[in-house]
């Protein structure tokens, strides 16, 4: 599993001791079912979805380094667990991040890393991310680390909040993301 870390935040595996954190930050009924997903009951609850879903492949808790604590979660999903019916070697990307900690640019700054991670370890040829009109905040984050608005709808079935509400579709591809490097590159290079 690759760790990543920039000043403030970590990116490592879940695990079982992060149980009451999750359980403090993923029963804020304002996080999940904004990504689609029922507020969690119980810290056993937070346990066995760290045990399951978080042990998946591409999944990382979001750490705050000063605390040590994990305050959200960040990742892809391939393309055979993914919402939206995309090619091989696509996957979608996910993300939530407690609330105390929103408006920070920590999810942009943990995306980021894992955009980084799809296309330069993993490969991935394009990357795919869905959010609710109602949570434009999300849009934005996708936004930023150089998503690019497809126009098109459509609905996640296998959502267990919010499977009847259409999602925006975003999209970036690898060759974007180079462009946007070289961009970037040319503009903090120093003029001679
Ligand atoms: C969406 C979410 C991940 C954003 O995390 P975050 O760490 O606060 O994100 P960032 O600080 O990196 O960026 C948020 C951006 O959205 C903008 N934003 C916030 N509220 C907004 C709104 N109502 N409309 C438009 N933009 C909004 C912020 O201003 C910021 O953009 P800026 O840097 O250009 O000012 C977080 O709010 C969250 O976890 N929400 C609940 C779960 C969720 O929505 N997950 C995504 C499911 S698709």
């Amino acid at each position: 599993m690759y760790l990543y870390e920039t000043d403030r935040i970590l990116l490592r595996p879940w695990r079982e001791s992060d149980a009451e954190a999750l359980f403090k930050y993923a029963s804020d009924p304002e996080v999940g079912p904004r990504a689609g997903w029922p507020p969690h009951k119980s810290v056993e609850e937070s346990l066995e979805v760290i045990r399951t879903i978080f042990s998946g492949e591409g999944m990382w808790a979001v750490v705050w380094k000063e605390t040590g604590e994990a305050i959200g979660c960040v990742g892809y999903l391939p393309s055979t667990s993914s919402n939206l019916k995309i090619e091989a070697d696509q996957a979608e990307v996910g993300y939530w991040i407690a609330r105390p900690y929103w408006g920070m640019g920590i999810c942009t700054e943990a995306l980021g890393l894992v955009v980084d991670h799809c296309f330069n370890v993993k490969g991935f040829s394009t990357l795919w991310g869905t959010y609710f009109p109602s949570n434009p905040a999300s849009g934005r984050v996708m936004e930023k680390c150089g998503f690019v608005d497809t126009g098109r709808e459509t609905v996640c079935p296998n959502l267990e909040v919010g499977s009847d509400q259409p999602v925006r579709v975003m999209k970036m591809t690898r060759n974007h993301q180079i462009i946007n490097q070289t961009c970037r590159t040319s503009q903090t290079s120093p003029t001679k």
